[in-house]
């Protein structure tokens, strides 16, 4: 199995990527969750970590990671993801027991312990993982590559260009993109292709009654009147793409080798990702971009996840 380390800050779709992860243990090696303050606080995104992996059935190491981004203030996702930040959701109120490493000694003891390269799936804004850039650089050659949902190239979802987790913690998002540690982006480019309509759901919540299709479903449900909204035709699976890439690469294609940085001036642009299709800038091309999902397939293959839960 592909040992993994999946940081993220659940957040509904957070949660479905680690729904998805969990199901496929047999191929994927979660060696470690890592939590950050993103779509709710520090408190709130690792509680739901941890009761997550309870509600699966799961016992992995969950570790709680940065409080607050490197420079900026905070900026939840509570319109989306509620209060709670996984509003709608009818998961288990219990929890495993929490990691008593921070995310950034988990992380380095995973890197180091390590006899193989470790894949890193970020689903959340990278402070934690900036962190252990910066300050564990040695460590670097120990990552296979990061796959993280963020940033856009069509517009933003959190500012006019910005998407969310590239805007909450811009100076992170900019040390990892530097990092030349192999990068693979999903950002909305993908992410709004990879979406999930009534119909979809339906298919699955119907044919299957599991904890792992309640959660889509509710998922949905949550999200359908935002998304509507947004003039979306359903409702974008973004996180989970990060997962179903290391599991099925075949249903993503046109990916693009182009260099990636990051705004960090703080002015209205601020955290907007600068995806450089042409080659115009003449930069390191350091991220391979995704731009093409099977929306169908994407679609089935969630149907099938599911299915890999009984009850
Ligand atoms: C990203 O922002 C968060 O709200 C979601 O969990 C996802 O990681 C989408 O822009
Ligand atoms: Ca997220």
């Amino acid at each position: 199995a592909k040992p993994i380390i999946i940081d993220c800050d659940p957040g509904l779709d957070d949660a479905i990527a680690l729904m998805v992860a969990f199901g496929w243990r047999d191929l994927l090696d979660i060696r470690g969750i890592t939590c950050v303050a993103g779509n709710q606080t520090i408190e709130k995104t690792f509680t739901n970590a941890l009761r997550i992996a309870k509600h699966l059935n799961i016992e992995v190491p969950v570790a709680r990671g940065a409080e607050r981004p490197l420079i900026k203030p905070l900026t939840l996702a509570d319109d989306v993801n509620g209060q709670t930040g996984l509003e709608g959701m009818e998961i288990t109120p219990e929890h495993i027991q929490p990691s008593k490493l921070s995310a950034f000694d988990l992380i380095s003891k995973i890197l180091t312990e390590a006899h193989e390269k470790v894949t890193i799936l970020a689903t959340a804004p990278l402070t934690n993982i900036a962190h252990l850039l910066s300050v564990r650089p040695h460590l670097k050659n120990k990552i296979d590559h990061i796959s993280l949902m963020g940033g856009s190239s069509i517009g933003g979802n959190i500012t006019a260009v910005s998407e969310f987790n590239m805007f909450v913690d811009p100076e992170a998002a900019k040390i990892v993109f530097d990092s030349e540690v192999p990068i693979t982006m999903f950002g909305l480019d993908l992410t709004y292709k990879a979406y999930t309509t009534r119909q979809d759901i339906q298919q699955i919540t119907g044919n299957l009654k599991n904890r792992a299709s309640r959660m889509l479903g509710d998922l949905l449900n949550h999200y359908m009147p935002y998304s509507e909204r947004m003039g979306l035709n359903g409702v974008a699976i973004h996180d989970a793409c990060t997962v179903i890439y290391e599991l099925k690469p075949e249903l993503f294609s046109g990916i693009k080798r182009v260099s990636v940085n990051v705004d960090t001036s703080g002015g209205p642009s601020y955290g907007c990702t600068l995806v450089d299709f042409y080659d115009l800038t003449g930069q390191n091309k350091n991220v391979d971009f995704v731009t093409q999902v099977d929306r169908q397939a994407f679609n089935n293959f969630l149907y099938l996840c599911c299915a890999r839960y009984l009850d």
